[in-house]
């Protein structure tokens, strides 16, 4: 990092003189300065699709509150035989524990969302092209991870709802030959989802899942830092001189900031109007609920296995959707090799038409498996 001059290291005149030794004593010890020069020096580019830039932020914001919550959730939360019992007293009893239960949920529903919303727009700006391609690959990682987050914190409240849909969740996996029975046994703890299981996944919410995420996306975020943002191809195209950007301290911060006060007012209306609920206990001997279904990111998979299932007889079908996944996974995961320059010309073209048939599949199959299939038993 470029080290600031000792004029640039002084606070500014306009500063109480006891805030500027403080700021000058911690600056001399921590370099500050250094910090805010680079993130002065940072521009943001200006044009007519800048409003997508937000979104990596927002992500990050929803991500934010999550881990706050998640930490006074964690005050009352137990784990194992307790796991209902101490949801109920969380929603119940707690004061305004039903709050933060709702605020995690909603945020981390809202995290997912707003990841796909970056994921695309990153995609149609084309941010994936060199020098982004690691931007690209961790932010699919961050993804996936989110995801599994997701899917362990579902289990945790140990209610009807989240042990069948966790039930038939862990039944995908063990489709896959040789190994799939012991993953999903190894994962449940056992042939059956009991209180160890609820004991592996908090692990696996509280302790492993951050350990990995938390790295990736410090990688991420300094990836950008170090590429700058990327801009549109319409952008390009006009004469450096035309083009027009604003510096990231303080412009691009107070309208970040300005967002993210508009996504906590979309946050805290959502928990208070739709406080996430929470069903009977979980009873493997009770028949399954009739609205039982996966959350809504993993509505569209879940479809597909159960279409795949309808076309090919016994675990056939599931064994051929699972690899349907790894191949829309693994294509992609390699769009910045397909479509790896400005001069893309036929392949940019078929990159777009890629990237809309995903949203279409994925928009038809979530809504499909909502309200056209059966319910699942
Ligand atoms: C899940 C958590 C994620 C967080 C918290 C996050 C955060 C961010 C932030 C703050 C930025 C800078 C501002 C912006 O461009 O919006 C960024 C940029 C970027 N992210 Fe993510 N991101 C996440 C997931 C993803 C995913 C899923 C992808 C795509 C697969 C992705 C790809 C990118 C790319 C390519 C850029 C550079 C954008 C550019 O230069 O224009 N990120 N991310």
């Amino acid at each position: 990092m470029e080290k600031s001059s000792s004029a640039e290291r002084k606070p500014p005149a306009t500063v109480h003189p006891l805030v500027g030794a403080v700021y000058q004593w911690v600056d001399d010890r921590l370099g500050i300065s250094d910090v805010v020069k680079l993130a002065t020096k940072k521009r943001v580019p200006e044009h007519g699709q800048s409003f997508w830039y937000y979104w990596g932020g927002i992500t990050l914001f929803f991500f934010i509150v999550m881990c706050l919550s998640g930490v006074l959730l964690l005050l009352y939360y137990r784990p194992g035989d307790s796991a209902y019992e101490s949801v109920r007293q969380i929603t119940y009893e707690i004061k305004f524990g039903w709050l933060v239960r709702s605020i995690h949920s909603w945020a981390a529903n809202l995290m997912i969302l707003s990841a796909f919303i970056h994921m695309f727009s990153a995609f149609f700006m084309r941010a994936y092209r060199m020098p982004r391609e690691f931007t690209w690959w961790s932010g699919i990682g961050l993804l996936l991870l989110a995801m599994t987050f997701g899917f362990s914190g579902y289990l945790l409240p140990m209610d009807d709802l989240a042990y069948f849909a966790t039930k038939v969740g862990l039944s995908i996996p063990a489709v896959v030959p040789v190994v799939g029975p012991w993953v999903s046994d190894l994962i449940r703890g056992g042939p059956e989802i009991t209180s160890y299981t609820v004991s592996r996944f908090f692990a696996l919410h509280v302790v492993v899942m951050p350990a990995l995420f938390i790295p990736l996306l410090m990688f991420h975020l300094g990836l950008v830092q170090k590429n700058g943002m990327s801009m549109p191809e319409s952008e390009l195209e006009k004469p450096e001189a035309a083009r027009k950007s604003i510096p990231f301290f303080p412009n691009f911060a107070m309208k970040d900031l300005g967002v993210w006060l508009v996504a906590l007012n979309v946050l805290a209306l959502l928990a208070a109007v739709f406080p996430w609920a929470l069903g009977p206990a979980a009873d493997p001997l009770m028949p399954a609920p009739m609205d039982i279904h996966p959350e809504w990111y993993f509505m569209s998979s879940f479809q597909v296995l159960k279409i795949f299932g309808q076309i090919f007889p016994g675990v056939t079908g599931e064994f051929v959707a699972l690899g349907v996944f790894k191949l829309g996974l693994l294509l992609w995961f390699l769009v910045p090799f397909f479509d790896p320059t400005t001069k893309g010309g036929l392949r940019a073209k078929l990159t777009t038409y890629f990237g809309i048939l995903t949203i279409v599949i994925l928009l038809v199959t979530t809504i499909w498996g909502y309200w056209v299939l059966p319910a699942v038993h």
